[in-house]
């Protein structure tokens, strides 16, 4: 069995708990999309995911963030389930046309790097538009929103009115955050298209 079905998982922010999220949406064969790539940690647990006849698209801006992603991925021998792409998210309809059942979104800036290149709300708010228009039924877009940096507010602002704005008849829009942290601690927002 695979690690990230034994490991008891530690639920401190966010992230940890949208690894334990993916599981469920994510399956052999399946498409998914890391949109903000980073430091990879999210592609490889998409890569794992989908399995050798699967597929995950990975975007991020900064050639920094593309390496450390390849990297861990060739590290891993999953490189070949994963296309990475040197752009903005915000080019997504123009790379992909597939249903996807996961787009993760981890917004903010390259943990271990430039603090100053940071996701952006129009940005963001037209990727997360595209990235609807892809989800298969029952896949799931993933935000891990960030309020606590400078431009963290305007950019959860600009999430925060997208996701109170989808249909509930067609999404099931969540809110995820811990109830013992800082208003400005990060959290999770979870939309799944209706199955
Ligand atoms: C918080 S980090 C992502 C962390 C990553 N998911 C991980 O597992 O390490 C945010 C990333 O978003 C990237 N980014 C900023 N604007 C972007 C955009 N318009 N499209 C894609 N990525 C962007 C940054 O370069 C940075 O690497």
């Amino acid at each position: 069995m695979s690690d990230f079905l034994t490991t008891i998982p530690a639920l401190r922010g966010p992230v940890p708990l949208s690894h334990l999220l993916l599981p469920s949406f994510v399956h052999d064969g399946k498409h998914a999309v890391d949109a903000t790539c980073g430091n990879g940690n999210d592609t490889v647990l998409l890569a794992r995911l989908v399995g050798t006849s699967g597929h995950v698209w990975g975007f991020d801006i900064q050639q920094q963030a593309l390496a450390e992603t390849g990297s861990k991925l060739t590290k891993a021998g999953l490189d070949g389930r994963v296309t990475l792409l040197h752009t903005g998210h915000e080019e997504l309809a123009r790379h992909l046309a597939v249903p996807v059942h996961a787009v993760l979104f981890n917004l903010g800036y390259l943990p271990g790097g430039d603090r100053s290149v940071i996701t952006l709300p129009d940005t963001t708010a037209s990727a997360l538009e595209q990235a609807l228009q892809l989800l298969a039924p029952g896949g799931v877009v993933m935000v891990t929103v960030y309020p606590g940096h400078n431009g963290g507010s305007d950019e959860q602002a600009a999430v925060e009115a997208w996701a109170e704005s989808l249909n509930p008849k067609i999404y099931h829009s969540w809110r995820m955050g811990q109830a013992n942290v800082s208003e400005t601690a990060p959290y999770l927002l979870l939309v799944q298209k209706a199955l």
